[in-house]
């Protein structure tokens, strides 16, 4: 299974400076199209519930399957009513589980979407293969770091594209 880990970081390696903020406030657009681009061609996007809740509707041409403990009713309740089966699917599955059903069901390319629980848990695992890293100008300072927890890893710089005149995406092999 090709597990790629998608994320806008900081020049100091956070994924947001306030937990809860959108990327949007501070990511390029370059990075959104990019982003765009590759979870459609990954087809299944896997992110966090928190995640979700920054974004709060399906994203077009990919199914979105939500980590959460809680069941969807509940976060139907909390006002996210907009969602349909179909094009968002809950789970509580962990991680390696859920890519073994992913991977019974003949999905061969997940995109991992975030945020920083979800990275880590994958990174832990050893599940990851690929990381596209945008590194956008701007320092935080504090903020929600990438992800922790985890063995050291040493990867393979696969590519470097510059999004546009500020911004770069570093793609990695683990
Ligand atoms: N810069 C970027 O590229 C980027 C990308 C993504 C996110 N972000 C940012 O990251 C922040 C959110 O990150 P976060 O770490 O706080 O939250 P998160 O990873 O998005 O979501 C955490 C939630 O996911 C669910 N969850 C996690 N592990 C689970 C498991 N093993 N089984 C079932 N459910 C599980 C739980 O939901 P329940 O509480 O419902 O049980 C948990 O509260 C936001 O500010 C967002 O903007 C940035």
């Amino acid at each position: 299974m090709n597990v790629w880990l998608i994320a806008a970081i900081s020049a100091d390696g956070k994924i947001a400076q306030v937990e809860g903020q959108s990327s949007l406030d501070w990511t390029s657009k370059e990075d959104t199209r990019f982003f765009i681009d590759k979870t459609k061609e990954a087809g299944v996007v896997i992110m966090g519930r928190k995640t979700f809740d920054t974004i709060g509707k399906p994203l077009k041409g990919r199914r979105i399957i939500v980590m959460s403990h809680s069941p969807a009713p509940l976060l139907f309740k909390e006002g996210l009513g907009v969602v349909t089966s179909g094009t968002v699917e809950f789970t509580n599955l962990p991680p390696r589980e859920l890519l073994d059903d992913l991977t019974a069901q003949g999905v061969t390319t997940v995109a991992l979407a975030g945020g920083s629980s979800i990275y880590s848990q994958f990174l832990q695992e050893g599940l990851v293969t690929d990381l596209y890293l945008t590194i956008e100008p701007v320092l935080f300072g504090n903020g929600v770091p990438l992800a922790s927890g985890f063995e050291r890893t040493d990867m393979r710089l696969v590519e470097s594209i510059p999004l546009n005149d500020q911004a770069i995406l570093l793609h990695y092999k683990t």
